[in-house]
């Protein structure tokens, strides 16, 4: 845990179950806490600039302008005009506080350099997350605060500059939240507190699943260059979205390593495409993928040294069983983790028995919170942490190589083309193992 929930989390408690009971209420008075500190000091405004107007992009800067009724919208950045006009259009219900004037709202590949020069408190990075590294470093070199959509990379490249770029957010004393919604949930909250306070006994193994069926899709238009078809139908191609086990299965890998208290030494990896093999309509990726996670060996209560590891397994493919949770294993107790759920059996068994929060919103209301009282949040090397489990996931799926983190962190590969226009871009080739380039 950290960061701001963490720290209203431990300012709320004074031990025990009484104390664990109290947090939903401490954190459902964060709003109102940042109310009273702006009124005390004058009210003023949150200004939020956000770069990728798509359905996330757009959901995330509602959420901001939910967290806060000091909060407005004052810059929107896209690669294409018409999802300015749908963010317009989409928050419209918010407002003068959504209204945009037409001189901040910046289109094209550059179009973040555009929206990260408007005075803001902080920037939203909604893009694709092939993008993230690269429009994060502007808006840090340039002093800004950030809220980072999950992932934050999609190759080693890419995560390199992510801890770089960490160091730099403590360096400047900036704030950053994650999109890793499951951090900023009470459930999740309550639950993993308990874990660190022994619940389980000492954390042995994992297993984390996103098994679904497909996501949307975009067919390919003539009409459009490579690089439009592909950037509009982004989830199908791994220099923009990272292949789903980590553009969507990150979420479940990162509650591994928040467990595991760190990330995994090495991996082996089984994946492949049956069900979704339409190049036109998606792209090169896998349909799934199950990944052996080993983590650092413990010692554990008897002084034993033993191995401790989480199986992950993602999956899109129409018809089949679905299945989104994290089960935490401990040397005394098991814990079950989903959304809005959370229970621990064993000598201390418990449930979560709610209220709950809305996680989108409680990110924003964490972020504009660090920003008003001036205290430190900073999400980045964590998320990409998480990020960077998942891409080693995918690499050794991929190659069906074991890999360990530190070649995969030092690996050279990255995905971005070398030059970025709207022009003719081959689609890569779907990865075979045992033969297949690191992508
Ligand atoms: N936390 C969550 O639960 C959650 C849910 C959905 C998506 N996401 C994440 O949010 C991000 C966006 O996903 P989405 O569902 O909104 O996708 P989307 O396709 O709806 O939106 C992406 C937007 O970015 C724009 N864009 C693409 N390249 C750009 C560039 N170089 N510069 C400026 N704009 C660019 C696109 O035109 C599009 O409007 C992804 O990282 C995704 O993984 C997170």
């Amino acid at each position: 845990m950290t960061g701001i929930s963490r720290r209203s989390f431990v300012a709320a408690a004074t031990g025990g179950a009484l104390a664990l009971a109290a947090v939903p209420t401490a954190l459902a008075s964060v709003n109102a806490l940042s109310a009273r500190h702006s009124a005390a000091r004058g009210r003023r405004e949150i200004r939020v600039g956000l770069i990728g107007c798509g359905g996330r992009g757009r959901g995330a800067a509602g959420n901001a302008l939910e967290a806060s009724p000091d909060a407005r919208l004052v810059a929107f950045g896209d690669l294409f005009p018409d999802r300015i006009e749908a963010a317009h259009t989409g928050l419209a219900s918010f407002g003068d506080r959504a209204k945009v004037p037409a001189a901040q709202c910046f289109t094209g590949f550059d179009a973040y350099q555009g929206v990260i020069a408007v005075p803001c408190d902080y920037v939203i990075l909604a893009t694709p997350p092939g993008f993230r590294p690269v429009h994060f470093a502007a808006a840090v070199a340039a002093g800004r605060n950030a809220f980072i959509e999950k992932p934050v990379a999609v190759d080693p490249t890419g995560i390199r500059t992510m801890f770089a770029t960490a160091a730099e957010v403590d360096a400047k004393g900036l704030r950053v939240a994650a999109g890793t919604q499951r951090r900023h949930e009470w459930s999740y909250l309550e639950a993993m507190q308990r874990i660190k306070d022994g619940a389980i006994g000492q954390v042995m193994a994992a297993r984390v699943f996103w098994n679904m069926g497909s996501l949307w899709h975009v067919e390919r238009d003539p009409m459009k260059s490579d690089v439009e078809n592909q950037v509009r139908n982004w989830l199908y191609h791994t220099w923009l979205s990272g292949d789903h086990i980590v553009e969507q299965h990150v979420h479940n890998i990162d509650i591994a390593n928040w467990a595991m208290g760190t990330h995994p030494a090495r991996c082996v990896a089984v994946g492949g495409r049956q069900v979704r093999i339409d190049p036109g309509s998606f792209g090169h990726v896998f349909d799934h993928f199950a990944v052996d996670f080993e983590y650092p060996s413990l010692s554990n209560e008897t002084g034993a040294i033993v191995e401790r590891f989480a199986m992950s397994m993602a999956r899109q493919q129409d018809g089949t069983a679905g299945r989104v949770e994290e089960v935490i294993y401990g040397t005394k107790g098991t814990a079950r983790l989903s959304p809005g759920s959370a229970r621990i059996s064993g000598p201390v068994a418990w449930t979560f028995k709610g209220p709950n929060n809305n996680p989108y919103v409680q990110e924003h209301i964490d972020l504009q919170k660090a920003i008003i009282d001036s205290t430190p949040l900073n999400e980045t090397a964590q998320v990409a942490a998480s990020t960077m489990t998942a891409i080693m996931g995918r690499m050794a799926a991929y190659t069906g190589a074991e890999v360990a983190w530190i070649d995969a962190l030092n690996d050279p590969l990255n995905l971005m083309p070398p030059s970025l226009n709207l022009g003719p871009l081959p689609q890569a080739p779907v990865a075979m193992p045992g033969q297949a380039p690191k992508v």
